[in-house]
Formats: structure tokens, C-alpha cells, sequence
């Protein structure tokens, strides 16, 4: 069947209209007529996979990596850059009303941190739709050295393992190694100097529970159970733009949410008489405690609790920053916020469609300022966003 690609839909799949019903297909590009295979028929929608390309977009590139087709670690490798930077501003348009700016950070290579699913020895992420391992040997997105590690285990497959990998490296290139499961070749991996800090099923076999990362002038101790950025560009883009907001600002109490190991708390601590951290991960707030020592900070507190136990305890906040996980906010915590009216509130925030649901709570209190998009996961249709909320006068 033939159709005509209408426009990008929100995750970046081409949207075509059979018979006025919308159909999804995958890697196709606005303006292309492409010949589809329709693979799930739905009342309202239907999905489709390109068989044949009958008219190519100038857009269209060759994708740079073969398992492009059956893996779903990143939607945009057949698409110009150009192309990618153009819908995810179009997309905080739509969702958020407009765009100020967009940071760049690296095309390939970024990210820092990837998890593996491994099934009878073979390792690779998850198919999107169907949980089908798709076996891997390298990522374009991954750091370099991280691909070593995923062509050394590939090296040394064991039918018998199925578990999980978590490969991180740091700004020093070392390489902290998890893995859960049960792996024969383990101890092997003891001898070999790409690894540095190896953790089997949570005992550590090799070096440390954690790294030390290094982002401009700082220092953050990141156990191997906490959160820290994938893009450690991006992560200094975002620090750059908050340097660049705040550096007129004088400010008395300030809250960090969600705050992981404080990246963040530590660097609003030079704008803020107070910083309050809350994080409710034992082992973030554990590296938050320690990151105050490492960064001779004395005006941060680290509190570890979930943010909606402890939100409704404060008043006469200057600034909230809020950094939560792809659900968004809470109600309570929203509420608390609402009611709190802090001159000033920071939203960062990796899911469009969760922020735009939250800041429809806080406009009855707070003005969007200012949206700029940190392209923190190039190549995917996900894209850091950074609000700047106002209390209306
Ligand atoms: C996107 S990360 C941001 C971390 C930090 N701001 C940073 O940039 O490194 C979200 C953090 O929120 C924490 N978290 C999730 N739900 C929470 C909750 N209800 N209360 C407190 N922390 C929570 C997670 O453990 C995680 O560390």
C-alpha cells in the first residue's frame, strides 16, 4: 500500500492518513511516498513498515549503523542533523509554545552509561516493540571505550548467562562494570585493564562501588546504584545555563528536587545563602553528602526522602529547581509548589509530554520565561528541556 508522509508525529514516526485513519510508520520522513507493510490495524490507528521507498526525501541520509532496522536504541539515524535539530524545536513549540535556544552537544559517542539485556548469552538492547534482544556488538551512541568492553564480553559469550549489564565510564576513561546474572567468564574480566571497578551481583570484585566524575571545576563521587547524566557535554551545557541565569540572582532558600548527588544543589549553592537537596536514593544521597566534602560546600543540606513526604514542610523558598524522572511531578508535590509561589522555579526535565501537563498546574501561579532544549541524547527523539518559571506578580 502507498502513502504520502504527512508530518513527524511526537516520537519522530512519519504520520500518513489511510482512508482518514492516522497510520504510524517508522523511519519514514514528512513529504515521502513510501510503500508500507501495515503491521498492527487498531480502531483508530494503524502502525506500518516501510517495504519500499517510492519518492526519498532530500533529508533521507544512509544510516551509519546495521542494526539500525531492528534495534530500538535510537529513531534518527536517516535523518540529517538538521532535520532532528528542526522537529525537537518544533516539537517544544508545540508542546511548550516556543524555543529560545538549542545546545548541541556530540553527534556520536556520548553517551557515558548503557544498559544490556543479555538472553542465553547474547547481548544487546531490547527491541522497542517486542522485547526481542537484538544482539549488539557496538553503539555509535556509546562511548568508545565502553564499545571495547561490549566486543570483550562478546568475546567471551556464556549461553547460560541471562541478566542485565550496566557499562559506565567516567571523564578519566575508567570503566565501572555491573552485572547482574549468573557469568561463567567473570573472573576473567578481574585481569583486564579496561575494566576498572567491576560489581557482580552486587559484590564488588574489582576497584570500587563508584567513580569520581569530573565536570568542569567539579568533583562528584557516583556509586554504581545512583543517578548522574549520560552526557556529561550536555550535563556542562546545562551548568552553563544555570551560571548564566543566576549570576545576577540573590537568593536566601533554595530547593534542589530530585537532586541525585547534587550536581546540581552544588553548583545553585554559589547563588544561595541556603540549599535544601532532596533525593530519596539511598546511594545518591550517600555520593551527595561526600560531593559536599569534595567541593568545600557548606551551605548545601542533604535529605533523603521521597519530595512529596517533605515538600509541604517549607515556606519562604526563593528558587525551586525541580529535575524529576520521566513521570513528572506528583499532585501533591504540584500542589505544595503551587502554594509555595517561589519567585523563581526551574524545571528540567527529559519528557515533554509530562512537563507540559505539569506546567498547566503551575501556570495558575508561575510564567514560562524562558525554554531552552540541551540536545543531551542526540539521535533519539528525546531531548533535555530547561523551563524558567516566574511567580506572577
Ligand atoms: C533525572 S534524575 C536527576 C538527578 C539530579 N538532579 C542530577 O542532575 O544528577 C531524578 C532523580 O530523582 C530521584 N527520585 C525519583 N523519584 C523521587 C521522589 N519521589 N522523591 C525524591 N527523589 C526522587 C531519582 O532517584 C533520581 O536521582
Amino acid at each position: 500500500m502507498q502513502v504520502k508522509i504527512e508530518k513527524f508525529d511526537d516520537l519522530g514516526q512519519g504520520l500518513a492518513r489511510i482512508d482518514n485513519k492516522v497510520c504510524f510508520i517508522e523511519k519514514s520522513i514528512p513529504d515521502e511516498v513510501v510503500d508500507i507493510d501495515i503491521t498492527l490495524n487498531k480502531k483508530d490507528y494503524s502502525k506500518g513498515k516501510i517495504k519500499n521507498i517510492i519518492l526519498e526525501s532530500k533529508d533521507r541520509i544512509e544510516p551509519i549503523c546495521k542494526y539500525y532496522h531492528e534495534c530500538g536504541g535510537c529513531q534518527f539515524l536517516h535523518l540529517k542533523d538538521s532535520k532532528e535539530k528542526e522537529f525537537k524545536i518544533e516539537k517544544a513549540k508545540n508542546y511548550l509554545g516556543w524555543c529560545d535556544n538549542f545546545f548541541e552537544t556530540l553527534e556520536f559517542n556520548y553517551r557515558d552509561k548503557v544498559t544490556l539485556h543479555v538472553k542465553n548469552g547474547l547481548i544487546g538492547y531490547y527491541d522497542t516493540k517486542s522485547h526481542d534482544l537484538v544482539q549488539i556488538n557496538c553503539c555509535y551512541l556509546l562511548n568508545k571505550k565502553i564499545n571495547l568492553v561490549i566486543e570483550l564480553l562478546n568475546n567471551n559469550l556464556d549461553s547460560n548467562f541471562n541478566g542485565e549489564i550496566i557499562i559506565r565510564e567516567n571523564s578519566n576513561e575508567e570503566i565501572m562494570l555491573v552485572i547482574k546474572g549468573n557469568y561463567q567468564y567473570v573472573n576473567k574480566l578481574l585481569d583486564n585493564d579496561l575494566i576498572d571497578n567491576l560489581i557482580y551481583n552486587d559484590k564488588v570484585l574489582k576497584g570500587k562501588d563508584y567513580f569520581i566524575e569530573n565536570i568542569l571545576d567539579y568533583k562528584f563521587k557516583v556509586h554504581y546504584n545512583s543517578f548522574f547524566q549520560v552526557n556529561r557535554l550536555g550535563l556542562e551545557r546545562i551548568i552553563k545555563i544555570l551560571d548564566k541565569t543566576l549570576k545576577d540572582k540573590k537568593l536566601n532558600k533554595v530547593l534542589d528536587l530530585y537532586s541525585g548527588t547534587s550536581v546540581l544543589g552544588i553548583i545553585l549553592s554559589k547563588y544561595a545563602k541556603r540549599v535544601i537537596s532532596i533525593e530519596e536514593n539511598t546511594f545518591a544521597t550517600l555520593d551527595a553528602k561526600y560531593n559536599l566534602e569534595l567541593n568545600k560546600i557548606n551551605n548545601l543540606e542533604v535529605i533523603n526522602s521521597k519530595v512529596e513526604d517533605y515538600i509541604a514542610s517549607f515556606k519562604d523558598i526563593d528558587l525551586v529547581l525541580v529535575d524529576p524522572t520521566r513521570s513528572g511531578l506528583d499532585k501533591k508535590t504540584l500542589n505544595n509548589l503551587v502554594k509555595l509561589k517561589s519567585p523563581y522555579l526551574i524545571y528540567i526535565s527529559c519528557e515533554m509530554i509530562s512537563l507540559k501537563r505539569d506546567l498547566e498546574v503551575l501556570k495558575d501561579v508561575y510564567n514560562l520565561k524562558k525554554v531552552y532544549l540541551v540536545d543531551m541524547f542526540p539521535k533519539t527523539n528525546k531531548v533535555e528541556t530547561i523551563a524558567f518559571l516566574e511567580v506572577l506578580k
